[in-house]
Formats: C-alpha cells, structure tokens, sequence
C-alpha cells in the first residue's frame, strides 16, 4: 500500500504538464502510466509526416515555451524532444508500465483508494490518495465502426494509430474511412505515395488551411465569435471555392462556434483538397457492407480494395477504470459539465485534457487544478495517516 498525496493517471502531455505545475506548487504527486514511455500516443501511435496541427503559440505546456527559433508548426520529432526536455526540466519520473484498474472513493477514511497492475513484475499495487487526477486522454482506446463483412475482409485493416506511412502501400488501392485530420491528412500521404487513394466523408466539414485557423484564433481573443466564424468561412469559400460538387459540403455552424460546442475541429487542408479537386483522391460516401474485398457502398458502387485504414477517432476508457467519478464524467468517459467548469468533480477528483481543446486546453486544465489542489492542501497530510 502506497500512501499519495496526488496521484495522476497517465503520462501523456496532460499528466506531464500536471506534474510541472504541482512541481511548481511545490506539492508532492505520483505519476502512472501503463505504457513503457512517456507521451507514447506520440512517439509510437503517430504517422510519420505528424506535424502540430496547430501553430506553437497555441501548443504550449505550462512553464517552458518552445525554442525561438522553433518553426510556427512543430513536427512530431520536435515535439517529442519538447516532452522529453519538459520532463527532464521538471524531473518527471513516471512509474511506467502500471496500469490503474480500479479506483474507488472511501467514504470513510475521505481518500482514493486505487488498484494498479505492475505488468513488468504482474503484481497488484494499491495507492491511497487524497488528490485523484485523471489524465488518461480522449485517446485512449482506438474507436472502429461496425461495418457487416469487415471481419471476413482478406486485405490489411489498420486503425490510423497504427499507419505510419503510404509508403508500404504503393501500387495498391486503398480507403480511407473518416474526414478528420488524421484521415484527411492520411489521405493525402497515400496518394503522394503513389497509391490509389479513396475517402469516406459522411459528414460535412469545414476545411481550413493552418493560416487561417491560426488568424481565427488570434481573433477570437478580440471578437465575438460569429463574427469570427463568419470571416473564417468567407476565407475558406475564397480559397477553395465551392467543394460540394467533389462531396464535401459545410456545417451549419461556424468552425470556432462548432469546436466550442461539440468539440469538432475544423479540418486543416495540407493539400488534400487540391488532389480531391484533380480526382486523384476519390471521396466516398457511406458505407452499405463489405463482401470479401469488395466495399458496397450506399450511392450503389462496389469497389475493390487492398487495404483499410479507420481515421475514425478513438474513445476514453476512463469509466472502465473510475468508480465514483460520476460527478465530473459522462457515460462517454468525458466531462459532464461545459468548458470551462469541466476538470474538477467531488472528493478531490479532476481530469486534465478531457475538454477536446488540445494542448492549450491541457496546459489551462493543469494550471486550475494545481492551484486547486494547492488552496486545498495541507501539508502534510500523509503524516497523519
Ligand atoms: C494525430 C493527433 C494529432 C494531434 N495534434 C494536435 C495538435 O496539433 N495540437 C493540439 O493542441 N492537439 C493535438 N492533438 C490532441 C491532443 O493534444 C493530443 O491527443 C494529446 O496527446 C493529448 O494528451 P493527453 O495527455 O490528454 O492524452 P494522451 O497523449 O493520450 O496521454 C494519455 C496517457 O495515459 C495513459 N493511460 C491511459 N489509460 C491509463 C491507465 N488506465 N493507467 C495508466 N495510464 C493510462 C496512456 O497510455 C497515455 O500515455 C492531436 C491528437 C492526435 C490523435
Ligand atoms: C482506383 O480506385 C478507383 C475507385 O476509387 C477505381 O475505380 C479505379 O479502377 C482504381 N484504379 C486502379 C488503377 O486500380
């Protein structure tokens, strides 16, 4: 039994920039992680051409900027090192390869009890902890639709974080199914790397180039956001004129006001429009079954592929883990309440980079809670039990 006075789960750039900021504070923590590093989602469920979506000023973690002379958008490489330094800089030191399995509030004795799995020695390891942080990511556990006949499709089917570049599928035709960033931008590496690319879109999207969301949230600050979303869509409609006749159509919403109250990010173009537009990359519409290699799709088209790659998001697996925490999450593993009163629930217990707002969104969770944490502190309260 180990005695904590805050435990965080997960040492994804949430958990790291929780563990700086109570460093900062001063307070004590313990930092778990089931995997055998820090930030693996980056290091080993990323592809290959990963860049920051967005640019650094809005990418940052809390007490340590990027380099100045670090490029606007950082590569995936950059901003492993970024983790890497933020870690050593804060003397992170994660207890790797521990895995929470339970954790539970004792009402008795006002702490958290939680039960870890060792899976480098296969023992269990119980904390007791005043402070519960849940850091464990949207990202958790990869999210791949039921399709009839896809158990009996004889090609690769791989979910986008385990792709990491088309150039192992050259000469051959593939589908890529979701219209986020990562299929979007998939989309495109397949194509550039010679293979006959199509795209499942179902949903409309707003497609943005890196610019202008940049220019849009830069604005934000300063007006009202209808207005910005108004002049983000007048851009979008200049530069790439109207998509709908190649099967991308808009939201009704505007792109900030839509990422504020759902969560979904507008798509950032790294050139996939423009093969969309010459039809080197074929956009798709919903899918009916798949009958051996053959995909049937609703508009009636059948057509063979080699390979399948879901960029159809991921899921939290918190609620497969966290008892009690009903207060501060939904059924979905994800905050019940609205930005910004979203990271903090009853009994001590908080998430940091649950509000789909990216790393700006992970640093301002990190720094409410540690200064919550620090109003309710006393130290030291591990002594006494
Ligand atoms: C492809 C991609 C590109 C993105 N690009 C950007 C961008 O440009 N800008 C931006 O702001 N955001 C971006 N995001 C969104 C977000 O910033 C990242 O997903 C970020 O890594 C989230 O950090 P996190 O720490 O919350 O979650 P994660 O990075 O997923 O880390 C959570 C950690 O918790 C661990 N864990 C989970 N369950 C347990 C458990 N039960 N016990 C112990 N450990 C556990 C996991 O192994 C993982 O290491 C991107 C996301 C993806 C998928
Ligand atoms: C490429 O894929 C399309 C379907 O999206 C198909 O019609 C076409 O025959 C394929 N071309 C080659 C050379 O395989």
């Amino acid at each position: 039994m180990e005695n904590v006075p805050v435990l965080i789960v997960g040492a994804g750039p949430a958990g790291l920039a929780m563990a700086a900021c109570l460093t900062h504070l001063s307070i004590p923590y313990v930092i778990v992680e089931r995997d055998d590093c820090s930030a693996s989602l980056w290091r080993n469920r990323a592809y290959d051409r990963l860049k920051l979506h967005l640019a650094k000023e809005f990418c940052e973690l809390p007490h340590m900027s990027y380099p100045t002379d670090a490029p606007t958008y950082i590569p995936k490489a950059m901003f492993v090192k970024y983790l890497n330094d933020y870690t050593m800089r804060f003397n992170i030191q994660p207890k790797y390869l521990t895995c929470v399995e339970s954790s539970t509030y004792d009402n008795d004795k006002k702490c958290w009890s939680i039960v870890a799995r060792d899976m480098a020695e296969g023992k269990t390891i119980n904390f007791v902890a005043k402070f519960l942080v849940v850091a464990s990511g949207e990202n958790s556990a990869e999210n791949i639709p039921v399709i009839p006949g896809l158990d009996n499709f004889p090609g690769e089917a791989i979910h986008s974080s385990r792709y990491k570049s088309g150039k192992s599928f050259s000469g051959k035709s593939v589908l890529v199914i979701g219209s986020g960033n990562s299929g979007m931008e998939i989309a495109y590496d397949l194509a550039t790397h010679g293979v006959n690319t199509s795209i499942v879109i179902r949903s409309p999207i707003h497609v943005m180039t890196k610019e202008v969301i940049r220019l849009g949230m830069t604005l934000a600050h300063h007006l009202p956001l209808n207005l910005v979303d108004n002049l983000l869509v007048m851009a979008a409609k200049f530069i790439f004129g109207d998509l709908s006749r190649h099967g991308i159509t808009m939201p009704k919403m505007g792109p900030m006001i839509l990422k504020t109250k759902t969560g979904r990010s507008a798509v950032i173009d790294v050139g996939t429009v423009g093969l969309i537009k010459k039809g080197i990359i074929q956009v798709k519409g919903s899918i009916s079954k798949i009958i051996g290699n053959i995909v049937k799709f609703q508009s009636g088209d059948e057509i063979s592929f080699d390979a399948i790659v879901f960029a159809t998001g991921y899921k939290s697996t918190t609620n497969m883990w966290l008892k009690n925490g009903e207060s501060m999450l939904n059924d979905n593993g994800l905050p019940s309440n609205d930005y910004p009163n979203h990271w903090k629930g009853e009994n001590r217990l908080y998430c940091a980079g649950l509000a789909r707002r990216g790393l700006a969104g992970i640093a301002m969770d990190a720094k409410n809670i540690a200064n919550d944490i620090k109003s309710k502190f006393e130290f030291p309260w591990f002594a006494s039990t």
